[in-house]
């Protein structure tokens, strides 16, 4: 299997299957518990039908969004995620090198592997910064000051991981930074040597976002438990007030599914909040962001941009969630199995087929541009 065989979602997730270790595949791939929630972020699409209009002419589709102050030629963003090196080499390099080439926004991670400087130097294109809330208060702020400083063009934090989600493939497996496997997680690296020849003869794996204020060389650190052990579950809503205070630009929450939240979200003034579960890897039984969309949209949409991830395979899931009043959607693993892939070429391959596929079902709703898009093309079953 090549990346020219990759057509797909699916595609992709098989193709990183057999390229990555184990471990790091189902540390990508997995959800907390039962994992029902992770199901249910893309069967929530499937409860609704989309409702076309023909004879518009469509010659020219616009796919182009404004949110949070920034304008991407395309509705869809990368959303913030960790550890990319890991899982490619090229890491969170090849991620912002594909968005900028598609002229849309991407995420770096506090748990990312190269520096948000560096990736503020090398494109212009829109910049979050995904930011936790640990307990020590100033490295929070020494955080903040420093993406400021980089240029980060809009400041995420992330609110529904203030404790470890219960990732039970990642307690099979030993998954942990740096490795500490068990004999089982052992083997599965034994039998990728392409992933570990390539890991060993790259730069070491770094935290750069973290390592000044972080020791994480005091043995082996799980995501569960830098969650648990550095993150503050006593993060209320005046604390985030203060931050957005500090910030004093575009600042959304991500991790939001309650309407009382996202009208919080708007009373301390934030600009932007995206409907998440954190891909199914935090409450399981949480319910889809999708699921969600219309109530939040209805009271609250007209002061808050409100976007939404988890669970986006294809362009009609996208058209789906700007129909229903969403912004712009953020692309998780849809953008992780094509870098564990192939790397840059993988993002890039993957940001064109969901390209092509909303210029196509554009075509096919008979819409031109995205604001064309409304509740009126869809229904539920
Ligand atoms: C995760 C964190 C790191 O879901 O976002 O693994």
């Amino acid at each position: 299997m090549r990346l020219s065989d990759c057509h797909n979602f699916h595609d992709f997730r098989e193709l990183a299957r057999r390229r990555l270790p184990g471990p790091i595949f189902n540390y990508i791939d997995g959800g907390a518990d039962d994992e029902a929630t992770l199901r249910q972020n893309t069967a929530s699409f499937e409860r609704c039908d989309l409702v076309p209009n023909v004879l518009r002419g469509v010659e020219n589709v616009d796919l182009s969004v404004s949110v949070m102050g920034q304008k991407l030629a395309t509705p869809f963003y990368c959303s913030p995620t960790a550890l990319q090196r890991l899982f490619h080499h090229q890491g969170e390099r090849a991620v912002a090198a594909a968005a900028a080439k598609y002229g849309t926004m991407f995420g770096v991670s506090s748990l990312g592997t190269t520096s948000l400087e560096e990736l503020r130097k090398a494109h212009d294109t829109p910049q979050v910064y995904q930011f936790y809330f640990h307990r020590d208060r100033s490295l929070n702020s020494a955080m903040m000051q420093r993406a400021k400083q980089a240029g980060v063009n809009v400041m995420m934090l992330t609110v529904d991981s203030i404790t470890g989600g219960n990732r039970e493939r990642d307690l099979r497996t030993g998954f942990s930074i740096p490795f500490r496997l068990t004999l089982g997680g052992m083997l599965q690296f034994a039998i990728k040597p392409a992933w570990a020849i390539n890991y060993l003869t790259h730069e070491s794996f770094k935290l750069p976002q973290l390592d000044e204020h972080v020791d994480m060389s005091g043995g082996a650190m799980s995501i569960g438990r830098y969650f648990t052990e550095m993150l503050d579950p006593a993060m209320r809503w005046d604390d985030v007030a203060d931050m957005v205070r500090q910030w004093n630009g575009q600042f959304c929450l991500k991790g939001i599914i309650s309407v009382e939240d996202a009208k919080r979200a708007v009373e301390i003034g934030c600009t932007g909040i995206i409907l998440s579960n954190h891909g199914g890897r935090q409450l399981d039984g949480s319910r889809a962001a999708f699921d969600q969309l219309a109530e939040i949209v209805d009271a609250v949409g007209d002061r808050i941009d409100v976007m939404m991830d988890g669970g986006i395979q294809r362009g009609t899931h996208v058209l789906k969630a700007l129909s229903l009043g969403a912004k712009a959607v953020g692309l998780g693993r849809f953008y992780l199995y094509p870098l564990a892939s192939a790397g840059q070429a993988g993002v890039e391959r993957a940001l064109g087929l969901m390209q092509a596929e909303l210029v196509r079902d554009m075509r096919l709703m008979g819409c031109s541009s995205i604001s064309q898009l409304s509740r009126a093309n869809l229904r539920f079953r």
